[in-house]
């Protein structure tokens, strides 16, 4: 039997990833250790293989086979745009995607103004804003501290990703338009999909139960 090669997302996601996988019997002691600088991580009994990695960077090795299922939050997926099948949506890591800013932004995106975009999800805000809403405006990629842009006058608005809505209203900021709702995902490699289908569909299934039992 080869072995099986999760892509787990590094942070936020990581924890309750390894959480989920520990309810359908899949566990990796060697990961919780968090002093080692070990990079994959090994399930000798199931043959399974796990490594974290930067979320922009699962969609990657999951569209190149270097690993078989990856673990993503669907606005990273969206933003990668790297061939693979989404198979399940796990419920947590619930979040939206938006358009943010403060209120006087509001009037910008009712006349369809030329406006600045700034955002860590470029290709995510120029489908919105060309393809949805047809206006036409300038992006800026940030890559951290988004909120920051329309204090500082860097852009009108942001495209961000809102969770609580706390780090927008300690700002001054507010959600202008939403765009659509993010969780963690399943993503599947699709020549594995087909080669190690039993394995790899009833690891979804079992997951599928779990995640509709919560
Ligand atoms: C994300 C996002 C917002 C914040 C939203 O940033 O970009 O800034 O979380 O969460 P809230 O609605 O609960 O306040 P993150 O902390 O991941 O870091 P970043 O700013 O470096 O992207």
């Amino acid at each position: 039997m080869r072995y099986l090669t999760f892509a787990l997302t590094k942070g936020r996601l990581a924890f309750k990833t390894l959480e989920l996988l520990e309810q359908v019997g899949i566990t990796c002691e060697e990961m919780k250790d968090k002093d080692s600088r070990k990079l994959i991580f090994v399930n000798e009994e199931l043959k399974l293989k796990f490594f974290l990695s930067k979320g922009p960077d699962v969609p990657t090795y999951v569209e190149y086979g270097a690993a078989d299922i990856g673990i993503v939050g669907k606005d990273t997926i969206m933003e990668e745009g790297r061939k693979l099948y989404e198979v399940l949506d796990l419920g947590f890591g619930k979040c939206r995607m938006c358009v943010c800013g403060p209120a006087s932004a509001r009037q910008y995106l009712n006349n369809n103004q030329l406006i600045r975009v700034a955002t860590k999800y470029p290709h995510i805000a120029k489908d919105y804003f060309y393809n949805q809403k047809n206006q036409t405006v300038e992006l800026i990629k940030l890559n951290g501290s988004i909120e920051l842009a329309p204090i500082v006058g860097l852009s009108e608005v942001i495209v961000d990703i809102v969770e609580t809505g706390s780090t927008l209203r300690e700002n001054g900021l507010e959600v202008l338009e939403e765009i659509c709702p993010l969780s963690a995902r399943v993503v599947v490699n699709p020549v594995s999909m087909r080669m190690e289908n039993e394995r790899i569909t009833d690891l979804i299934q079992k997951l599928k139960t779990l995640v509709s039992e919560n």
